[in-house]
Parts: structure tokens; sequence; C-alpha cells
């Protein structure tokens, strides 16, 4: 597993971040859901809309800004950055592919999803194509293992689980997104939610009784 924490260096980190007027409504909004006193609780949804805000990363201006606005140490917000990986503190491109490698995916074959992701996007982990379109990270678990492999893919538009992949239905998903497509999401077998591939016996048996009223 690849634990190591990206932070963007010097070169990439804006000299200031400042919420839209639109997310400083949002902002305002969810510091007063908490108690007076209480407002540093809404650290998580404020890096969250930082994240959105700055196309799926957290610069240190704007954990330095949050820290101001919730009258919090710079170190309390930033170890809350860095501590969830659903924070990223460096750049993930415009498509931010995460790979699950955890062993219900590894099981179902992972390793030949992420062969498929490095050899379709050329890049490997903590790495983000030229262009600047794709990102690939490797993750833990997602919470879909019912329909392992998986991989997440995030924009600043939308959130999507693409699952029962091989390595040519990866490619194929990322092919589609290079093209301006949208793949469909979900399971990449056809099946329904995370209904089991084969027939169940409850089903099996009304094809059997079906078959037996027919014949
Ligand atoms: S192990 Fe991959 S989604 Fe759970």
């Amino acid at each position: 597993m690849s634990g190591a924490r990206h932070i963007a260096p010097d070169a990439l980190q804006p000299k200031k971040f400042a919420f839209s007027a639109a997310n400083a409504k949002k902002a305002t909004a969810i510091i007063k859901k908490y108690p007076k006193g209480r407002q540093q609780s809404a650290v998580m949804p404020l890096l969250t809309l930082a994240q959105q805000q700055n196309g799926g990363w957290i610069p240190r201006a704007a954990v330095e800004s949050i820290a101001n606005m919730l009258e919090m140490p710079f170190i309390r917000v930033f170890e809350v950055a860095t501590f969830y990986t659903m924070y990223n503190l460096a750049p993930v491109g415009e498509f931010h592919v995460q790979c699950c490698t955890t062993t219900p995916c590894w099981l179902r074959g992972s390793d030949d999803v992420v062969r498929a992701c490095r050899d379709e996007l050329g890049i490997d982990f903590g790495q983000v194509t030229p262009d600047g379109k794709f990102g690939l990270t490797e993750v833990e678990c997602l919470g879909a293992c019912c329909n392992a492999p998986m991989i997440e893919i995030t924009t600043p538009e939308w959130d999507h689980f693409f699952e029962d992949l091989d390595y040519q239905s990866t490619r194929k998903v990322l092919a589609a997104l290079r093209r301006g497509e949208m793949p469909k999401t979900g399971s990449q077998t056809g099946r329904i939610s995370s209904e089991p591939e084969e027939l169940t016996s409850l089903s099996s048996q009304k094809q059997a009784l079906a078959a037996k009223k027919a014949g």
C-alpha cells in the first residue's frame, strides 16, 4: 500500500486562498450548525468545501484560512487534512482515479485493474498525467467489496464507482473519459447493484416452475 501523503511543492502552492462568495455563505451555514464554542467541529466540511472549490485538492493557504475562520492553530487543521485520505494535498488531475487494492479487490483481480490504469494513463500511483487530466491513487477499501474489483473516479462535478472490473473494462472506462464521453457507472458486467452473479435459489425455483408449466 502507498501510505505516503503527497503534499504539493511550494511552486504549486497558491499564496492566498479565500472561499468564493457562494462557498463563504455555505461555510457560515455549516459553522452555525454547531453550538457556540464548538465551531471547530466544522473543520472537516470546510476542508471538503475548500477541496471542491480548488479543483480537488487543498492548498496550504486554504488550511491557514480555515484555521483562522475556526480560531484553531494551523497544525490542528493540518493534522486533520493529512490524516484522512479523502483530502488531497496536491493536484490529482481533472479525473482522480482511485484504485482499491485491499484484500477483497485484490483477490478478485485488482492487480489487473492497476495494470490497466498504468498502461492506459502512462502514470503510476501518486502521479498526474502531463496534461493534468488524470491522477492515480491507491486507496484502501471503498466499501464496494461485493462488486470487487473496483475504482472510484472523482471530478469537481461528479463522483462515481466503477465495479466488476477487469483489465479490458478498466481501460475502456478510462479511454471513454479521455474522449470526453461518460462511461457506464457501477457494475461493468451488467449485474444490478450487487445481486449475485448466479441465479438465487428463489429465482431458480421460479424458473423451474415456469419451465414445468410450459412443458
Ligand atoms: S476491498 Fe475494494 S471495495 Fe472493499
